[in-house]
């Protein structure tokens, strides 16, 4: 079996795409799906999740909630504008009941189930707000000896969304997120709105998905909001599926061309707030000017044209 993997996810509808490429991947063991609020509130991520792992065939696969808003400072908005009201362009009525009961462990105890079974460290990919990581971490150290890498979906180096500084993720929970990818000791890629929005996916490609088969019409028919507010981003017809590109790196470690850079977070309460500082300076590793915490991994690049074919093969059925 090949990459053992937990989404902590809001969906949302780049994540409906990106939780579908790891369940319909029969390379991916997926130990588990944790929530968090972000994209709508918690109930609706939690609800999305568990109904699209069953549209998936993954009733197998538990969810368990986790947290319902920010560490420190309550969140100001969700993405509900892009995303639409019910977090899948108003189409979750499409998709059928879970008949897989909600997990009564909350997302931090599922997580650490989970790792302290498995044989082998456990891949993460934190697609939404990193408050149920970080919870995860501090309330139990000891998790990060089994966790192989967090592939985090977040932060820009050039530019923000959320904010002209910020990235949504980031922005939802700064607190959170300096933890994660500043405090932690804990091996990280990070996959920003630079590389992400690169790997935008044009009609032709939405086109395949629907003619794919139902698991695909499915998918395509959550996208509508989220396509037209991209529309709108780019001026012409494509759709960012940031999710779907972090969970391609998870479970194909290498697809993304990484660099190696520390990466702050501005928790301040000003315009930056939510900013991810990429340190491109080519300072030595003991220079007092060097942003604090620990190099981590930025994905800086990849082949545009296969990562959208890697994905496309795998929600199509193509690579099964
Ligand atoms: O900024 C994009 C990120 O925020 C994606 O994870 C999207 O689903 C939203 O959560
Ligand atoms: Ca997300």
């Amino acid at each position: 079996m090949g990459t053992k993997l937990i989404i902590d996810t809001d969906p949302g509808v780049d994540d409906a795409l990106a939780i579908a490429l790891a369940a319909l991947s029969p390379d991916v063991d997926l130990l588990g799906v944790t929530s968090v609020f972000g994209n709508v509130p918690l109930d609706r991520t939690t609800s999305n999740a568990r109904r699209l792992l069953e549209l998936f065939g993954r009733a197998d696969v538990p969810v368990a909630a986790g947290a319902a808003r920010p560490l420190v400072y309550s969140k100001p908005r969700d993405a509900k504008e892009v995303h639409g009201g019910d977090g899948l362009s108003g189409h979750s009525y499409t998709l059928p009941e879970a008949t897989r009961p909600l997990e009564e462990r909350d997302a931090v105890r599922l997580m650490l189930d989970l790792l302290e079974a498995a044989d082998e460290p456990v891949t993460i990919a934190p697609i939404g707000p990193l408050t149920n990581i970080a919870a995860l971490l501090a309330a139990h150290p000891g998790a990060a000896a089994k966790i192989a890498r967090l592939v985090i979906m977040g932060g820009g180096v050039t530019f923000g969304n959320s904010t002209t500084a910020a990235e949504f993720n980031i922005w939802s929970d700064p607190e959170s997120a300096r933890r994660v990818l500043v405090e932690e000791d804990v091996p990280v890629v990070l996959v920003p709105l630079d590389l992400t929005h690169r790997c935008a996916v044009d009609a032709d490609w939405l086109a395949k998905l629907a003619a794919s088969g139902p698991i695909g019409a499915t998918l395509e028919g959550l996208t509508s909001t989220y396509r037209q507010h991209y529309t709108r981003v780019f001026g012409e017809d494509r759709m960012v599926m940031h999710d779907a590109v972090a969970v391609a790196e998870a479970i194909s470690p290498g697809i993304l061309h990484t660099e190696t850079y520390r990466v702050d977070v501005d928790c301040g309460l000003g315009p930056a707030r939510g900013q991810t500082l990429v340190d491109r300076r080519r300072l030595g590793e003991d220079d007092p000017q060097f942003s604090p915490g620990r190099p981590i991994e930025v994905a800086m690049d990849t082949d545009l044209d296969g990562l959208r074919g890697f994905v496309l093969d795998r929600l199509t059925g193509a690579a099964r």
